[in-house]
């Protein structure tokens, strides 16, 4: 059983100065909820609800959201805005929170490595909260953890990119098991469109077995002198160890302008916009 789930929120956000200054990348708001909030009550949608979170410098306010805020709540009680507090508050008595620093930042991988200590020697997911994930039926990270309940192995969510945006991303290769499933033979971090294996793209789901935190330990740095997530799986995929998922449902790179705003779009529509035809709680 996966219990644990980690987010690594310690980057600096650079593409989306000047608004990542001083607030962290993963509080910006899609629509009025903050990009963190919809990682968590993901996790929590698939059974998860021990989160950790590696944090650096300036990210405060992240620990400060999954907190009461007395006065605030104080304030609003026995308003109609109570009820704006309703789902957090739910996350907030389900979950527990842990948290730890990333000192330098030296990378995804790395920052993994920095949250060993909260994921225990037991099977965790990875959740990067600034790509977005909406679905119809059953979140990305669920359909995840049904997967890895049968492969018990490392599972990383995919989904084709165009060829000229390759590098950008963690690119898998292997053989299709299914329409859905490759067993993943290698892994290559942001290849250029010549030398990319494929265009089937890794995005910011994972669960990882244990092991990988030893594999982190080991491996040098990678491309940008960073520890690459990407590297320490390709050795678990020479293993046979990894599968990559092609995913059902709609990925919004909000890291991104173009799919912070697409974002923005789409979950105003679905659950704002006047005459919206409001999901069931679980689908939002
Ligand atoms: P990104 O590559 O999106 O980097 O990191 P970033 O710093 O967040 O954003 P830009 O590119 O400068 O705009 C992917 C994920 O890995 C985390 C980030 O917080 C993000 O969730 N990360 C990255 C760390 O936690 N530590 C690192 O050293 C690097």
């Amino acid at each position: 059983m996966i219990r644990k789930c980690l987010f690594p929120a310690a980057g600096y956000g650079t593409r989306f100065l000047p608004a990542t200054k001083s607030m962290p990348k993963e509080m910006l708001p899609i629509v009025n909820k903050p990009l963190i909030q919809y990682g968590v009550e993901e996790a929590v949608s698939a059974g998860l609800d021990q989160i950790g979170f590696v944090t650096g410098r300036g990210k405060r306010a992240l620990e400060d959201h999954f907190d009461t805020n007395v006065e605030l709540e104080h304030q609003i009680a026995g308003t109609d805005k109570e009820a704006l507090l309703t789902d957090i508050r739910a996350l907030i008595d389900r979950c527990t929170f842990a948290y730890t620093r990333q000192v330098e930042m030296k990378g995804l991988g790395h920052a993994i490595l920095t949250g060993e200590p909260l994921m225990g020697g037991e099977a965790f997911a990875v959740v990067l909260a600034d790509d977005l994930c909406v679905h119809t039926d059953e979140s990305v990270l669920s359909q995840m953890v049904a997967l890895y309940r049968t492969h018990q192995c490392s599972i990383v969510a995919v989904e084709e990119v165009p060829l000229d945006k390759t590098a950008s991303y963690g690119i898998v290769s292997g053989e299709a098991l299914d329409e859905s499933l490759v067993r993943v033979s290698a892994m290559v971090e942001k290849p250029e469109p010549e030398v990319a294996p494929s265009n089937l793209a890794v995005i910011g789901r994972y669960i990882l077995t244990p092991d990988i935190f030893d594999i982190l330990k080991r491996i040098p740095p990678g491309r940008n002198n960073e520890v690459q997530i990407t590297d320490a799986l390709n050795e678990q995929a020479k293993q046979g160890a990894v599968l990559a998922y092609r995913f059902k449902g709609q990925r919004f790179d909000c890291g991104s302008i173009e799919g912070f705003v697409a974002a923005t779009e789409h979950i105003f529509r679905r659950d704002y916009a006047p005459g919206a035809n409001y999901p069931t709680k679980q689908d939002r």
